[in-house]
């Protein structure tokens, strides 16, 4: 039953009559626990009370399925105009963002340029942008783009997923770059011959993952809501004397809140990853597929 609902729920995601269909509707099923809101106004607030108990944020405006440049250059406007609502508001929070919303799929070229609009931006800003993993399809791309970026800019990361196999040789290679790297366990359906498939060896590979790119002397976001992650981070940096600046915990907005504010109180970085927009139907699905408990909780939701 878990299983089926998680592939439906990828389904969906992916489903461009779904995700365009949900846009007219504006956030629903309980969206909102996961979702800031539509506007920048509405995520600019939401990164404000996060604030308000020691917690930063990386606000993500949301985009699926851009194929047209001018979707693509659309969706770049929304990043620099959330990077200068960040900087107006003067609220602690970066840009998260995915780079098929800025055209990869049509154009590695139109990606760049909008990449390093964005960039640039974020650095008359004094601030950092992250770029998110999408499926395998596009992991390689992403981190040639990276790579590419990272020769001219010190305000850009990525991410790496321990579900992959290749990650660990990604880890190493990025060694050299002295690459800001936020560390998740991946949320795409991947195939066997790419991926972990039992969640056993996602941990271990991604335990593995943090130890080394900590011990290397890079800064890490960890981004877990998994206890035992979170416990083997804190308990890594103390045997290694790795000091609480050098690396970060990230959740999602509206999961685990509680550990959250608990890890804050404890001194420690906490960032919390704040999507926006009218796009919410893909990001939301993802969450569901996470998990499948959730059901419950968008049916409730249905019914209000
Ligand atoms: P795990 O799935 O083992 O969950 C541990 C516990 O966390 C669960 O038992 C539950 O209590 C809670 N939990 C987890 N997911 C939940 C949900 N959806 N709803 C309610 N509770 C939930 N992935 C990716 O492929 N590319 C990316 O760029 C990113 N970026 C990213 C940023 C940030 C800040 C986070 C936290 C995560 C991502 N991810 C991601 C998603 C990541 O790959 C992964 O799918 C989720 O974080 C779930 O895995 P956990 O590590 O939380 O552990």
């Amino acid at each position: 039953m878990e299983t089926m609902l998680r592939n439906l729920f990828q389904a969906l995601g992916k489903s461009h009559s779904a995700n365009r269909m949900a846009k007219k509707y504006g956030l629903r099923f309980g969206a909102a626990r996961f979702v800031a809101g539509e506007s920048i106004r509405q995520a600019i607030e939401a990164v404000r009370k996060l604030n308000e108990d020691g917690r930063m944020a990386t606000l993500d405006h949301l985009g699926e399925f851009v194929y047209s440049e001018e979707e693509a250059l659309q969706s770049a406007d929304m990043c620099v105009q959330t990077l200068d609502a960040i900087a107006q508001a003067g609220v602690v929070s970066n840009l998260s963002l995915k780079m098929t919303s800025l055209g990869l799929d049509s154009s590695r070229e139109l990606c760049m340029r909008n990449m390093r609009r964005i960039l640039d931006r974020a650095r008359e800003h004094g601030n950092f942008v992250r770029i998110d993993m999408e499926d395998y399809a596009h992991c390689q791309t992403s981190l040639d783009i990276y790579r590419e970026l990272r020769r001219d800019y010190d305000n850009v990361g990525i991410v790496l997923q321990a579900y992959l196999f290749r990650t660990r040789q990604d880890i190493q290679d990025m060694n050299g770059l002295r690459a800001n790297l936020r560390l998740v366990k991946g949320a795409y359906k991947e195939s066997i011959e790419v991926a972990y498939a039992s969640k056993k060896d996602v941990d271990e590979n991604y335990k593995a993952m943090i130890r080394e790119h900590m011990e290397n002397g890079n800064y890490a976001a960890v981004a877990s809501h998994d206890e035992a992650v979170v416990s083997f981070t804190k308990q890594f940096a103390a045997e290694r004397g790795i000091a609480s600046d050098r690396f970060e915990f990230q959740m999602l907005y509206g999961i685990c809140e509680e550990m959250q504010k608990r890890l804050v109180q404890e001194g420690y970085r906490v960032r919390v990853y704040v999507p926006y927009g009218i796009d919410w139907f893909g990001y939301f699905m993802r969450r569901l597929a996470e998990r499948p408990a959730n059901v419950w909780f968008v049916l409730k939701n249905l019914f209000k």
